[in-house]
């Protein structure tokens, strides 16, 4: 089940509200902010104005000395003015025009206080303060902020619930394609994912989802292969002792036929052993074990002695083993040997007689290579690249395949040339077929 909290809809969908909450917050504040101080100003003003028509009337009143006209015209003033109220005070007496509640809180008003001139009423200056009732404002802008708030909260749950919508939207392939991936099986490892007309972010994905899937049914069919192929190589020399030995038990034999029988019965066992151990190699091949290689300062040596091991399959085949060149190399002794012996044993089977098989070494830029030539029958092109498979028989020219050989020898080549970090190569023109493979050079 998807968690909310870690999907790319729970993600988006928080990011979207917290950043909408922010900059619409910032334009509410900055919208609060602009219209309070606006208020305070056009309140500042209009005190200042009122205490000027004050200061007016006072210093009238003041030139006639009459403190009944001054107290007259401030109880008109005050009339028409319901939000303001002035306190006057001098050292004895205190009045009071306009109204003003009694236990009302200071910061209800906004207030300027400034002197008046005497007049009638007083023997001093007189202090006079004028105070204006902002409570209408401040309910306004109060009932302001909390409009912009519920419209920031809004405006971050309407992003939050248009991304996680979109968002939905957008993964309805990804969904689609994830239900098919579900459904394959190695039994349907033909079918492919496909989308209706899929975003320009998911192609790709479905590509090499595609080529991915095509690569794992190409290795699968190779698998099965192999496995049908193990099992029939294995099958026919079980077969044969089998068969041999129920006889053997079913018949009165002679000590020396039971001899001559368990010495057949070994040549299948070996046979058996060596298609084993060779497909234990490619196992482990496939699986990248990583080899010991030791620098050999000259790989001539080493291929001479495979060489003479297969001096006598070559006076049978009346051929001449010749070796070129030389060159130094990082190599696994044993595996390189191997890889030559395969090479070589071919050529020999199939060289023509009284003809010379070459091994020439040769250094070419990063790699040595390793070329094993014979003359003998051609190598049809499409055979020649099939021919480092595994159990791969090419039709034979004058060698017939015979049970002794698996048709592993070549895949085996390019394992261990694979191991080596290098490569296999085959070519056939006209009658001269070569065959070998490259290892890495040492670094120095
Ligand atoms: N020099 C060559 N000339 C012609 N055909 C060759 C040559 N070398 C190999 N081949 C053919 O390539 C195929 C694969 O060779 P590979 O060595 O893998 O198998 P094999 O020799 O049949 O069996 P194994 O090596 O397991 O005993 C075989 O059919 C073989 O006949
Ligand atoms: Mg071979």
């Amino acid at each position: 089940m998807l968690s909310w909290s870690n999907s790319i809809r729970g993600r988006l969908s928080r990011w979207l509200a917290i950043q909408t909450l922010v900059s619409v917050g910032l334009i509410c504040t900055a919208v609060y902010l602009a219209i309070s101080s606006n208020f305070a100003t056009r309140q500042t003003e209009l005190l200042a104005e009122k205490q000027r028509a004050i200061q007016h009337l006072a210093t009238e009143s003041a030139s006639k000395n009459s403190a009944e006209s001054l107290q007259h015209q401030l109880l008109d003033f005050f009339h028409g003015h319901p939000e303001l109220s002035l306190v006057l005070q001098t050292s004895n007496v205190t009045k009071t025009f306009g109204k003003r509640p009694p236990n009302a809180k200071a910061s209800m008003f906004r207030q300027h206080t400034f002197m008046l001139p005497e007049y009638g009423l007083s023997t001093g200056p007189i202090q006079a303060q004028l105070s204006m009732d902002i409570t209408s404002d401040l309910r306004f802008l109060r009932r302001l902020a909390l409009a912009l708030f519920i419209c920031a909260i809004l405006g971050a749950a309407l992003a939050s619930l248009g991304a996680a919508w979109l968002v939905r939207r957008a993964l309805t392939p990804i969904d689609a394609l994830s239900s098919q991936v579900a459904k394959l099986s190695p039994e349907r490892l033909g079918e492919r994912l496909e989308a209706k007309d899929p975003a320009a972010e998911i192609s790709p994905l479905i590509t090499q989802f595609n080529a991915l899937f095509e690569r794992i049914e190409g290795a699968y069919a190779q698998m099965e292969e192999f496995n049908a192929n193990l099992a029939h190589e294995l099958r026919t020399p079980l077969a044969t002792l089998i068969g041999e030995t129920e006889l053997a038990l079913s018949s009165k034999r002679y000590e020396r036929s039971l001899e001559e029988m368990l010495a057949s019965n070994l040549e299948d066992f070996h046979r058996m052993e060596r298609v084993i151990s060779d497909i234990l190699l490619l196992a482990r091949a496939d699986g990248g074990t990583r080899i010991k290689t030791e620098p050999t300062n000259s790989i001539a040596i080493t291929i001479r002695e495979v060489m003479d091991y297969h001096e006598a399959q070559a006076e049978e085949a009346d051929v001449k083993l010749l070796l070129v060149g030389d060159a130094s190399a990082m190599i696994s002794r044993t595996l390189f040997q191997r890889a030559v012996s395969n090479l070589l044993s071919n050529a020999i089977r199939h060289a023509d007689m009284l003809s010379d098989v070459l091994i020439v070494v040769e250094t070419t830029g990063e790699e040595v290579q390793i070329a094993v030539c014979n003359l003998g029958t051609p190598v049809a092109q499409e055979h020649l690249v099939r021919c480092f498979e595994r159990f791969v028989r090419l039709p034979a020219g004058r060698v017939s395949s015979d049970q002794d050989h698996f048709g592993l020898g070549l895949a085996i080549v390019a394992a261990i040339a694979r191991m080596h970090g290098g490569k296999t190569f085959a070519r056939s023109v006209d009658r001269l077929v070569t065959m070998g493979f490259t290892v890495a050079r040492p670094i120095h």
